[in-house]
């Protein structure tokens, strides 16, 4: 069965069923990343485009695997060395993109609504967002949720602190929005400088206090502090900022004592998390990252599935 629309934007217009779809397939791919030989034919023949006009290790890595696994044809487009550079626009470079026939183009862009304009204009292929500007990262927020299902029996109910620099983070975004979805109870916490006035519009509980948020939570993800979008200052000091929204280990105990730690990386060790929490027990950190290989292949597979040969 596949996806409802023919484009992955955001986790906002993404129906349950479609999120529940996209998890179970990814369980169902995670055991090809187990075997010797970690490839499948599913999408041989299919031609996928990563545009990523932002850094990334994590999603692009993971995105150009989970085509490499499923046999499609991937391109990696380097911004630096593209036409960008000489000013082409980012409709001008989709355009000239699709006409080479790809089927899905994969974008990163600084600029929120950017894999939108491209699902608009070039719309011949299907597009997924990996990630545009504070808006959303929904394949983020689909493998964190694989994650959180991989050690929670339930997500209804579920308490899940998200934690930090709100304001710049689209992960915070397109988390709260799905797990709202799945019906988790969800807590936003940060200095009142980074957290957007608006954002109790998802159901959720706002708070500034960090103890409130972490009180018997089962879940607690912690984001980093976006320097490179930081346009004024924030907060006083990195100490200061450790010392009230810091995860360290004393803290971590007003959780759950099954409680999960989850960060989508990069980290910034010392100044948003402990070292001794980001690699203690309770840490998922690198379990997220696995489960991006298999949401990401589930994604692509669900977006073209097998292609039927042809012959002359
Ligand atoms: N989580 C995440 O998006 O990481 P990258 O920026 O390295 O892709």
């Amino acid at each position: 069965m596949p996806l409802t629309g023919k484009h992955l934007l955001g986790i906002a217009g993404l129906p349950v069923a479609d999120i529940e779809l996209i998890l179970s397939t990814a369980r169902s791919f995670r055991e090809i990343s187990t075997r010797p030989i970690k490839k499948v034919p599913t999408l041989r023949g299919r031609t996928i485009m990563n545009l990523f006009f932002e850094p990334s290790t994590r999603t692009r890595s993971s995105f150009e695997i989970a085509e490499k696994r499923l046999s499609a044809d991937s391109l990696n487009f380097s911004v630096g060395t593209s036409s960008v550079s000489k000013g082409e626009s980012l409709i001008d470079t989709g355009l000239n993109l699709q006409s080479m026939k790809p089927d899905v183009i994969v974008v990163r862009h600084w600029a929120a609504g950017a894999p939108h304009l491209l699902a608009r204009y070039c719309g011949e292929c299907a597009v997924v967002n990996a990630g545009d500007g504070m808006h959303e990262h929904p394949t983020q927020a689909l493998l964190d949720a694989l994650t959180i299902e991989d050690h929670k029996s339930e997500m209804e109910g579920l308490k899940v602190a998200i934690v930090g620099d709100i304001t710049h983070s689209r992960v915070a975004r397109s988390n709260a929005i799905l797990l709202k979805k799945l019906k988790a109870e969800v807590w936003i916490c940060g200095p009142p400088t980074l957290i957007p006035v608006d954002f109790e519009q998802y159901g959720v509980q706002v708070t500034y206090d960090l103890e409130k948020a972490l009180a018997e939570a089962d879940v607690v993800m912690m984001l980093r502090t976006q320097l490179e979008r930081q346009k004024e200052v924030f907060y006083p000091s990195v100490k200061e900022y450790f010392n009230l929204y810091g995860l360290d280990r004393k803290k971590l105990a007003l959780a759950k004592k099954d409680v999960i730690v989850m960060h989508p990386g990069p980290i910034n060790r010392g100044v948003e998390i402990d070292p001794d929490v980001a690699d203690g027990d309770c840490s998922v950190i690198l379990e997220q990252v696995n489960n991006g290989v298999a949401v990401r292949m589930a994604i692509l597979y669900l977006m073209m599935g097998p292609v039927e040969e042809t012959t002359r």
